[in-house]
């Protein structure tokens, strides 16, 4: 337990924590140099992925969408989003050109912990459930007609090798997910085998990744977006693609001319500024070695790694007293939202950061140690929204480079889904400003990077209406 008493402050200790704080700031740097080779190798590493299946970390997915929502799409289609630390079930009522959106209805759980780390059964046994639960009573603004199966989108947003529209084979967990028996399977599968549990009737028309429903929904509202970026729990980029800039098909053209292509940029590692402490944390990951660029820059990991910096100086420097609570020391005892509440508190004594650092790891904490706190919050937000920043550059400038100039010479839009984006301004504003710097003022004017509210829920949707066996 902690030490009763006012802090201990003498000078080796503080000169230890200054000189990890300026350490860390030194080594997770990321000045204008270092953006533009994160961009350049993204760009270098979509087009290895591009020209040979297994040729870079990024895996370049095909996601067998080829036609973007037009608008047209009528009638009851269900969506379900599994991918993170919810799990969702959607219906939409679609009204076609006219009418657009009729009814949405939603609901969300949260994932219990041990499913991630359950058998394949019991996680889509409870998403199953789940969805017959939801199924069970559908509105009266929802209409199927006479004789027809309901239609589901599959958002289901880890590495999947799809085979085909509506199958794929997960290659492998990532964000903390660790089931077993899944890897190596068809999901689509999965899910019918519980559906059938449940003697729920329902079929897949459309397995996606959540990128790849966060673009499709974008761009049900406007023709303008090519790219979809998620930051929330894990990321992910997805973007359109022409078939012919696609070595791999061999030829092998979409009708469209064009597919989308899920990056999985999360696998990137090119160039990354790492610290001692980022190195620690995926060696104690269940995925070590994988997923780095998604380590450095996504929500389920900045809480961690700041929490790792703290110990160190609590460990080395005494920032919280001659000795700290054992809650310190707790793997993901501080989470990223909390890193995100200490930054809004903008008082002079940061009374809230005091609080939510003792709630979160029960540390005490004093003006200068709190100060401290949220250096350390900034320098590792400021990396993962500056790397983000470089990353979208890093396919813009690709989709520019084979389009001679059409995407920086007009407006693009990417879209943007994800709770770290979402509720986290300063993360959202250093990804911005990176962007800028990168593309210069001219060309920034055109590229628009926007929220696309749930984008991904929708977007399934549209994409099971897309690919329905039947004529709507
Ligand atoms: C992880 C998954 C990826 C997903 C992303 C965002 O990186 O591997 O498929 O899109 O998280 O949820």
């Amino acid at each position: 337990r902690m030490m009763a008493g006012a802090l201990r402050s003498n000078a080796s200790s503080l000169s230890t924590v200054g000189s990890i704080l300026t350490n860390l700031q030194h080594e997770s740097a990321t000045p204008l140099p270092v953006l533009r080779h994160v961009a350049d190798a993204m760009t270098e590493d979509m087009r290895a992925g591009l020209a040979v299946e297994g040729g870079s970390d990024l895996k370049m997915i095909l996601s067998y969408v080829d036609a973007l929502p037009s608008g047209n799409e009528k009638g009851l289609f269900y969506a379900l989003d599994l991918g993170g630390t919810n799990f969702r079930v959607l219906r939409v009522q679609l009204g076609g050109k006219e009418e657009r959106v009729i009814a949405t209805e939603s609901e969300q759980v949260s994932i219990p912990k041990e499913l991630m780390s359950g058998t394949s059964e019991q996680l889509f046994d409870f998403i199953a459930s789940g969805l017959a639960t939801f199924a069970e009573v559908e509105g009266g603004n929802f209409r199927l007609p006479h004789g027809r199966q309901r239609e589901i989108g599959f958002t289901f947003s880890f590495p999947v090798m799809q085979t085909s529209i509506d199958s794929g084979i997960l290659m492998k967990w990532t964000k903390g997910f660790s089931v077993s028996g899944t890897a190596g399977r068809d999901v689509v599968a999965c899910l019918n085998e519980a559906m059938e549990r449940q003697a729920l009737d329902m079929r897949v028309s459309a397995l996606v990744n959540d990128t790849v429903g966060a673009l499709a929904g974008a761009r049900y509202w406007d023709d303008d977006v090519m790219v979809a970026v998620i930051l929330g729990t894990g990321t992910n980029a997805c973007y359109v693609e022409r078939t012919d800039a696609i070595p791999r098909l061999h030829g092998t053209m979409s009708a469209s001319g064009m597919t989308i292509i899920n990056t999985e940029w999360g696998a990137f590692s090119n160039g990354i500024p790492l610290t001692v402490f980022d190195k620690d944390m995926d060696a104690a990951s269940i995925n070590p070695g994988e997923q780095i660029f998604e380590k450095t820059i996504s929500g389920m990991y900045l809480g961690e790694i700041a929490r790792r910096v703290l110990l160190k100086m609590a460990e080395e420097g005494d920032l919280f007293g001659r000795s700290f609570p054992q809650k310190l020391t707790t793997p993901f005892s501080l989470r990223t939202p909390d890193l995100c509440a200490m930054q809004q508190d903008d008082s002079d004594d940061l009374q809230a950061v005091g609080s939510i650092l003792y709630n979160a790891t029960q540390v005490e904490s004093n003006l200068s140690s709190r100060k401290v706190a949220l250096e350390v919050c900034d320098a590792i937000v400021k990396r993962g929204g500056r790397l983000a920043g470089a990353g979208i550059v890093g396919i813009l400038q690709k989709m520019d480079q084979d389009s001679k100039g059409s995407i920086y010479g007009k407006r693009t839009v990417v879209a943007m889904d994800g709770g770290l984006y979402e509720h986290y301004p300063q993360y959202r504003g250093y990804m911005q400003r990176a962007v800028e710097e990168l593309l210069g003022s001219e060309i920034s004017r055109n590229i628009v990077i926007e929220h696309s509210k749930d984008g991904s829920g929708i977007g399934a949707a549209l994409l099971a209406a897309t690919n329905s066996k039947y004529e709507h």
